[in-house]
């Protein structure tokens, strides 16, 4: 079996699509949607995702920022900065740009941005919504994942679904949002993570397997059920690239597991571009809020 090359490319086009005909209604209101990326001690040559969430927001006609505080920034500057943000007109949209330096509380900084700024859905309070299957900012990468799931398998009602890694933006919600009680949705999930015994016994069950471990080509055939789905959420720099050969490689081999998977994402061009759409999208459902709101 050779697998379907699962990309994400089409869906997200349709997603932004979306995002920048609403951009255009709410610009004719005389609002421009606005996104803020607070970042703490970004590396002296910017970091790429940064850089991509606000090169596709202002191509689909929002405005971007970036606040950059130094690695050296204190909680009560990071809260300034984040306070400030949520007070401010022109943002609709804020991103804290995580992981944070050691010596900074990313649980706490998350509680200083207004839960409608909240694009990542990631605030207690989103949280808290999502969970409760009420509406809410919902993290972009496990939201982009179920809808290339709900394209390409359909209903997934009962489905076996195998997720590695439980972090609060990828695993974690992702296993919230399949198990829900809501049409296409009800899963059969189990979340797997460090403490899992015999991995790849449990992965071998699942119907859908979503890697999110940060381990690169940690998952191999031997981990997949013949036929499953497998989508790799890991992207990971190859150092020192061959000439013309791949720049990025995932957290699953995927030479390997595409001969025993129907269908495998590839990376980069499999989760990644999916994760900016849908982030661009909360960002819209934020503007109009506000634009209701004025
Ligand atoms: N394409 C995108 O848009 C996108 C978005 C987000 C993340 N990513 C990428 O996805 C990857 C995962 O990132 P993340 O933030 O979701 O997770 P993360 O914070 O890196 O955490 C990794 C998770 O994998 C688990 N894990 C690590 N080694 C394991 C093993 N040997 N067996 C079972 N579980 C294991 C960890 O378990 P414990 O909890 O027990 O430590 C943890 O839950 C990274 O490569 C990241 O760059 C990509």
């Amino acid at each position: 079996m050779t697998a379907v090359r699962l990309a994400g490319g089409p869906l997200a086009d349709e997603i932004k699509a979306g995002v920048r005909a609403r951009f255009e209604r709410i610009r004719a209101k005389g609002i421009v949607p606005g996104l803020a990326i607070v970042t703490v001690g970004e590396p002296p040559g910017g970091n790429p995702y940064v850089r991509s969430k606000c090169r596709a927001a202002e191509e689909l006609g929002a405005h971007a920022a970036v606040r950059r505080l130094p690695a050296t920034a204190s909680e009560r500057e990071v809260r300034a900065t984040l306070e400030e943000l949520s007070e401010h007109p022109a943002y609709h949209g804020i991103i804290l740009q995580l992981p944070l330096p050691a010596a900074l509380d990313e649980d706490r900084h998350l509680e200083d941005i207004d839960p409608e700024k909240d694009v990542d859905g990631i605030h207690p309070v989103n949280v808290g919504r999502w969970v409760s299957g009420l509406s809410a900012h919902r993290p972009a990468t496990p939201a982009g994942i179920v809808e290339l799931l709900r394209r390409h398998v359909g209903d997934l009602a009962g489905k076996r679904v195998c997720i590695v890694g439980r972090s609060r933006i990828v695993g974690r919600p992702l296993s919230v949002f399949l198990s829900e009680r809501a049409p296409g949705m009800n899963a059969t999930v189990t979340l797997c993570h460090s403490a899992t015994r015999d991995l790849a016994a449990v992965t071998r069950e699942a119907e859908i397997l979503i890697v999110a471990m940060g381990q690169p080509r940690a998952i191999g055939a031997e981990h997949v059920r013949q036929g499953a789905v497998v989508v790799d959420v890991g992207i990971h720099a190859i150092e020192n690239p061959p000439a013309g050969g791949p720049r990025f490689e995932g957290d699953v081999d995927y030479e390997p597991v595409s001969r025993v998977a129907s269908a495998v994402t590839p990376v980069p061009g499999g989760v990644g571009p999916l994760t900016v759409a849908v982030l661009l999208r909360n960002l819209a459902d934020a503007a109009e809020a506000a634009a209701e709101r004025a």
